[in-house]
Protein backbone atom coordinates (compact mmCIF):
# COMPACT_ATOMS: atom_id res chain seq x y z
CA UNK A 1 0.00 0.00 0.00
CA UNK A 2 1.42 3.15 -0.99
CA UNK A 3 -1.33 4.94 1.73
CA UNK A 4 -1.56 4.06 5.45
CA UNK A 5 -5.25 5.33 6.71
CA UNK A 6 -5.58 5.09 10.57
CA UNK A 7 -8.95 5.51 12.35
CA UNK A 8 -7.68 6.79 15.73
CA UNK A 9 -11.32 7.90 17.21
CA UNK A 10 -12.44 10.76 15.49
CA UNK A 11 -8.97 11.48 13.47
CA UNK A 12 -8.25 9.72 10.59
CA UNK A 13 -4.21 9.58 10.51
CA UNK A 14 -3.22 9.35 6.44
CA UNK A 15 0.29 8.59 5.50
CA UNK A 16 2.01 8.67 2.14
CA UNK A 17 4.33 5.68 2.07
CA UNK A 18 6.72 5.68 -0.14
CA UNK A 19 9.38 6.50 1.74
CA UNK A 20 12.23 5.30 -0.25
CA UNK A 21 11.51 7.41 -3.30
CA UNK A 22 10.62 10.34 -0.15
CA UNK A 23 6.40 9.78 -0.82
CA UNK A 24 7.12 10.90 -4.69
CA UNK A 25 3.30 10.43 -6.72
CA UNK A 26 2.87 7.46 -9.07
CA UNK A 27 -0.25 6.16 -10.40
CA UNK A 28 -0.81 3.74 -7.22
CA UNK A 29 -0.28 6.61 -4.82
CA UNK A 30 -2.84 8.96 -6.76
CA UNK A 31 -5.14 6.23 -6.89
CA UNK A 32 -4.93 5.72 -3.47
CA UNK A 33 -5.75 9.28 -2.28
CA UNK A 34 -8.18 9.73 -4.59
CA UNK A 35 -10.67 6.88 -3.15
CA UNK A 36 -9.65 7.96 0.25
CA UNK A 37 -10.44 11.36 0.03
CA UNK A 38 -13.66 10.33 -2.01
CA UNK A 39 -14.34 8.05 0.76
CA UNK A 40 -14.59 10.47 3.51
CA UNK A 41 -18.25 11.73 4.38
CA UNK A 42 -19.00 14.91 6.54
CA UNK A 43 -21.35 12.96 9.22
CA UNK A 44 -18.34 10.04 9.12
CA UNK A 45 -16.72 8.76 12.03
CA UNK A 46 -13.46 11.04 11.23
CA UNK A 47 -13.61 14.88 12.12
CA UNK A 48 -10.58 15.95 11.19
CA UNK A 49 -7.74 13.77 9.14
CA UNK A 50 -4.18 14.73 9.61
CA UNK A 51 -1.82 14.57 6.48
CA UNK A 52 2.00 12.97 6.74
CA UNK A 53 5.10 11.28 5.11
CA UNK A 54 6.74 8.44 6.10
CA UNK A 55 10.20 8.29 6.63
CA UNK A 56 12.34 11.28 5.46
CA UNK A 57 10.24 13.64 3.58
CA UNK A 58 6.39 14.72 3.41
CA UNK A 59 6.37 14.43 -0.56
CA UNK A 60 9.11 14.89 -3.24
CA UNK A 61 6.21 15.42 -5.84
CA UNK A 62 6.15 13.63 -9.10
CA UNK A 63 7.96 10.69 -9.48
CA UNK A 64 10.48 11.02 -11.71
CA UNK A 65 10.85 7.09 -12.63
CA UNK A 66 7.43 7.36 -13.26
CA UNK A 67 7.21 10.30 -14.94
CA UNK A 68 10.78 9.41 -17.29
CA UNK A 69 8.17 6.81 -18.51
CA UNK A 70 5.92 9.46 -19.49
CA UNK A 71 8.67 10.58 -22.22
CA UNK A 72 7.47 7.57 -24.55
CA UNK A 73 3.69 8.49 -24.13
CA UNK A 74 1.35 10.01 -26.22
CA UNK A 75 -0.18 13.70 -25.39
CA UNK A 76 -3.68 11.89 -24.78
CA UNK A 77 -1.89 10.00 -22.33
CA UNK A 78 -0.34 12.61 -20.70
CA UNK A 79 -3.61 14.20 -20.42
CA UNK A 80 -5.34 11.05 -18.61
CA UNK A 81 -2.20 10.87 -15.97
CA UNK A 82 -2.71 14.80 -15.26
CA UNK A 83 -6.38 14.25 -15.31
CA UNK A 84 -6.18 12.11 -12.56
CA UNK A 85 -4.09 13.88 -10.66
CA UNK A 86 -6.11 16.96 -11.20
CA UNK A 87 -9.33 14.95 -10.01
CA UNK A 88 -7.08 14.19 -6.96
CA UNK A 89 -6.03 17.36 -5.99
CA UNK A 90 -9.46 18.39 -6.20
CA UNK A 91 -11.33 15.98 -4.34
CA UNK A 92 -9.01 16.62 -1.72
CA UNK A 93 -8.95 20.34 -1.72
CA UNK A 94 -13.11 19.53 -1.26
CA UNK A 95 -12.53 17.04 1.62
CA UNK A 96 -15.28 17.98 3.96
CA UNK A 97 -13.67 17.63 7.02
CA UNK A 98 -10.35 19.56 8.08
CA UNK A 99 -7.05 18.00 6.46
CA UNK A 100 -4.06 18.97 8.46
CA UNK A 101 -0.61 18.84 7.17
CA UNK A 102 1.99 17.42 8.78
CA UNK A 103 5.21 18.47 6.43
CA UNK A 104 8.95 17.25 7.07
CA UNK A 105 11.81 17.20 5.15
CA UNK A 106 10.93 18.40 1.79
CA UNK A 107 7.49 19.28 0.32
CA UNK A 108 8.58 19.80 -3.49
CA UNK A 109 6.50 20.13 -6.86
CA UNK A 110 3.15 18.22 -6.59
CA UNK A 111 4.05 17.86 -2.69
CA UNK A 112 4.16 21.61 -2.14
CA UNK A 113 0.59 21.20 -3.94
CA UNK A 114 -0.53 18.85 -1.47
CA UNK A 115 0.59 21.67 1.57
CA UNK A 116 -1.49 23.57 -0.28
CA UNK A 117 -4.99 21.85 -0.53
CA UNK A 118 -4.43 20.71 2.66
CA UNK A 119 -6.97 23.23 5.49
CA UNK A 120 -3.85 23.48 7.90
CA UNK A 121 0.12 23.33 7.58
CA UNK A 122 2.20 22.96 10.20
CA UNK A 123 5.62 22.33 9.06
CA UNK A 124 9.09 21.45 10.64
CA UNK A 125 11.57 24.57 10.61
CA UNK A 126 14.31 22.47 8.30
CA UNK A 127 11.74 21.36 5.74
CA UNK A 128 12.74 22.69 1.97
CA UNK A 129 9.53 23.34 -0.31
CA UNK A 130 9.75 24.62 -3.77
CA UNK A 131 8.32 24.46 -7.07
CA UNK A 132 10.39 23.07 -8.93
CA UNK A 133 9.10 21.80 -12.29
CA UNK A 134 10.40 24.21 -14.46
CA UNK A 135 13.79 23.13 -13.08
CA UNK A 136 12.77 19.59 -15.43
CA UNK A 137 11.13 21.63 -18.38
CA UNK A 138 7.80 21.06 -17.05
CA UNK A 139 5.25 23.53 -15.30
CA UNK A 140 3.40 23.00 -11.79
CA UNK A 141 -0.08 23.23 -13.55
CA UNK A 142 -2.68 21.18 -12.12
CA UNK A 143 -1.70 22.42 -8.58
CA UNK A 144 -1.85 26.00 -9.30
CA UNK A 145 -5.29 26.59 -8.73
CA UNK A 146 -4.65 25.84 -4.97
CA UNK A 147 -1.28 27.01 -4.83
CA UNK A 148 -2.34 30.33 -6.54
CA UNK A 149 -5.23 30.44 -4.04
CA UNK A 150 -2.64 30.27 -0.65
CA UNK A 151 0.23 32.05 -2.01
CA UNK A 152 -1.22 34.54 -4.03
CA UNK A 153 0.23 35.87 -7.86
CA UNK A 154 2.84 37.65 -6.47
CA UNK A 155 4.72 34.89 -4.97
CA UNK A 156 3.65 32.29 -7.45
CA UNK A 157 5.38 34.62 -10.05
CA UNK A 158 8.78 34.49 -7.88
CA UNK A 159 8.71 30.83 -7.16
CA UNK A 160 6.99 29.18 -10.52
CA UNK A 161 9.30 31.03 -12.45
CA UNK A 162 12.42 30.31 -10.83
CA UNK A 163 11.63 27.15 -9.03
CA UNK A 164 13.63 28.45 -6.66
CA UNK A 165 14.03 25.88 -2.92
CA UNK A 166 12.60 27.91 -0.26
CA UNK A 167 12.55 27.49 3.67
CA UNK A 168 9.62 26.97 6.00
CA UNK A 169 9.85 30.03 7.61
CA UNK A 170 9.26 31.54 3.85
CA UNK A 171 6.38 29.16 3.53
CA UNK A 172 4.63 30.44 6.26
CA UNK A 173 5.10 34.26 5.61
CA UNK A 174 3.35 33.29 1.78
CA UNK A 175 0.64 31.53 3.08
CA UNK A 176 1.38 28.10 2.30
CA UNK A 177 2.30 26.67 6.18
CA UNK A 178 0.49 28.36 8.92
CA UNK A 179 2.56 27.25 12.12
CA UNK A 180 6.69 26.14 12.03
CA UNK A 181 8.55 24.53 14.85
CA UNK A 182 11.54 22.40 15.56
CA UNK A 183 10.80 18.24 14.51
CA UNK A 184 9.82 18.24 18.46
CA UNK A 185 7.07 20.58 18.28
CA UNK A 186 5.37 19.65 15.29
CA UNK A 187 3.55 16.61 16.45
CA UNK A 188 2.54 19.28 19.92
CA UNK A 189 1.49 22.13 17.05
CA UNK A 190 -0.44 19.68 14.98
CA UNK A 191 -2.35 18.04 17.97
CA UNK A 192 -3.16 21.42 19.20
CA UNK A 193 -4.74 22.24 15.99
CA UNK A 194 -6.79 18.77 16.47
CA UNK A 195 -7.61 19.59 19.47
CA UNK A 196 -9.27 22.86 18.28
CA UNK A 197 -11.00 21.48 15.68
CA UNK A 198 -12.54 18.62 17.95
CA UNK A 199 -13.67 21.14 20.49
CA UNK A 200 -15.71 23.00 17.63
CA UNK A 201 -19.04 22.26 16.06
CA UNK A 202 -18.65 19.55 13.23
CA UNK A 203 -21.57 21.08 11.14
CA UNK A 204 -20.28 24.57 11.51
CA UNK A 205 -16.68 23.21 10.29
CA UNK A 206 -17.95 22.08 7.35
CA UNK A 207 -20.31 25.55 6.82
CA UNK A 208 -17.16 27.74 7.22
CA UNK A 209 -14.99 25.22 4.38
CA UNK A 210 -17.79 25.35 1.93
CA UNK A 211 -18.44 29.09 2.66
CA UNK A 212 -14.67 29.92 2.42
CA UNK A 213 -14.43 28.20 -1.10
CA UNK A 214 -17.68 29.78 -2.47
CA UNK A 215 -17.21 33.19 -1.10
CA UNK A 216 -13.35 33.64 -2.34
CA UNK A 217 -14.42 32.98 -6.03
CA UNK A 218 -17.13 35.67 -5.88
CA UNK A 219 -17.31 39.88 -6.22
CA UNK A 220 -18.42 41.19 -2.68
CA UNK A 221 -21.13 42.44 -4.32
CA UNK A 222 -22.57 39.39 -5.15
CA UNK A 223 -21.75 37.47 -1.64
CA UNK A 224 -24.10 39.57 0.88
CA UNK A 225 -27.12 37.10 -0.21
CA UNK A 226 -24.93 33.60 0.04
CA UNK A 227 -23.27 35.20 3.25
CA UNK A 228 -26.49 36.24 4.97
CA UNK A 229 -28.21 33.02 4.33
CA UNK A 230 -25.59 30.59 5.18
CA UNK A 231 -25.18 32.12 8.70
CA UNK A 232 -29.00 32.55 8.93
CA UNK A 233 -29.08 28.55 8.43
CA UNK A 234 -26.45 28.05 10.70
CA UNK A 235 -28.33 30.38 13.67
CA UNK A 236 -31.11 28.02 13.42
CA UNK A 237 -29.73 25.25 13.05
CA UNK A 238 -29.73 22.68 16.31
CA UNK A 239 -26.21 23.08 16.32
CA UNK A 240 -26.14 26.66 16.09
CA UNK A 241 -28.92 27.19 18.68
CA UNK A 242 -27.14 24.56 20.77
CA UNK A 243 -24.15 25.81 20.67
CA UNK A 244 -25.29 29.68 21.76
CA UNK A 245 -27.25 28.45 24.28
CA UNK A 246 -24.80 26.16 26.17
CA UNK A 247 -22.35 29.43 25.75
CA UNK A 248 -24.77 31.34 28.09
CA UNK A 249 -26.28 28.60 30.66
CA UNK A 250 -22.43 27.83 31.26
CA UNK A 251 -22.65 23.95 30.12
CA UNK A 252 -20.86 22.11 27.18
CA UNK A 253 -22.16 21.96 23.97
CA UNK A 254 -23.66 18.86 22.45
CA UNK A 255 -20.62 17.81 20.82
CA UNK A 256 -18.44 17.71 23.25
CA UNK A 257 -20.49 16.19 26.17
CA UNK A 258 -21.94 13.10 23.41
CA UNK A 259 -25.38 14.12 22.48
CA UNK A 260 -25.93 16.18 19.31
N1 LIG B 1 10.85 10.80 -7.79
C1 LIG B 1 11.45 9.60 -7.71
N2 LIG B 1 12.42 9.31 -6.83
C2 LIG B 1 12.77 10.30 -5.98
C3 LIG B 1 12.20 11.58 -5.99
C4 LIG B 1 11.18 11.82 -6.95
N3 LIG B 1 10.56 12.99 -7.05
N4 LIG B 1 12.77 12.33 -5.03
C5 LIG B 1 13.69 11.54 -4.43
N5 LIG B 1 13.70 10.31 -5.02
C6 LIG B 1 14.55 9.16 -4.68
C7 LIG B 1 16.00 9.42 -5.03
O1 LIG B 1 16.23 9.14 -6.40
C8 LIG B 1 16.70 8.46 -4.10
O2 LIG B 1 16.66 7.17 -4.67
P1 LIG B 1 17.93 6.14 -4.45
O3 LIG B 1 17.93 5.87 -2.95
O4 LIG B 1 17.53 4.99 -5.28
O5 LIG B 1 19.13 6.91 -4.90
C9 LIG B 1 15.81 8.47 -2.86
O6 LIG B 1 14.54 9.00 -3.27
C10 LIG B 1 16.33 9.38 -1.77
O7 LIG B 1 16.63 10.64 -2.36
P2 LIG B 1 17.81 11.56 -1.82
O8 LIG B 1 17.93 12.72 -2.74
O9 LIG B 1 19.01 10.72 -1.55
O10 LIG B 1 17.16 11.95 -0.42
P3 LIG B 1 17.37 13.26 0.46
O11 LIG B 1 16.58 12.99 1.71
O12 LIG B 1 18.80 13.62 0.55
O13 LIG B 1 16.62 14.44 -0.37
C11 LIG B 1 14.81 15.46 -1.63
C12 LIG B 1 15.23 14.46 -0.52
C13 LIG B 1 13.30 15.29 -1.79
C14 LIG B 1 15.14 16.87 -1.18
C15 LIG B 1 15.55 15.15 -2.94
O14 LIG B 1 15.45 13.75 -3.20
C16 LIG B 1 15.02 15.87 -4.15
O15 LIG B 1 15.33 17.01 -4.36
N6 LIG B 1 14.19 15.17 -5.00
C17 LIG B 1 13.72 15.72 -6.24
C18 LIG B 1 12.44 16.48 -6.03
C19 LIG B 1 11.84 16.96 -7.32
O16 LIG B 1 12.50 17.60 -8.15
N7 LIG B 1 10.56 16.60 -7.54
C20 LIG B 1 9.87 16.86 -8.75
C21 LIG B 1 9.03 18.06 -8.61
S1 LIG B 1 8.16 18.34 -10.12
Amino acid sequence: MSLLIEQQGPVVRVTLNRPEVRNAFNEELIAELTAWAESVRADGPARVAVLSGAGKAFCAGADLGWMSKMVAYTRDENLRDARAAAAMFEALDRLPIPLIGRVHGAALGGGAGLAAVCDIVAAADDTIFGFTEVKLGIIPAVISPYTLAKIGRSAARELFLTGARFSAERAREIGLVHAVGDAAELDRIVAKYVNDVLTSAPQAIAAAKALIAAVSTRPHADAGDLTSQAIADRRVSAEGQDGMRAFLEKRPPSWLSGGS
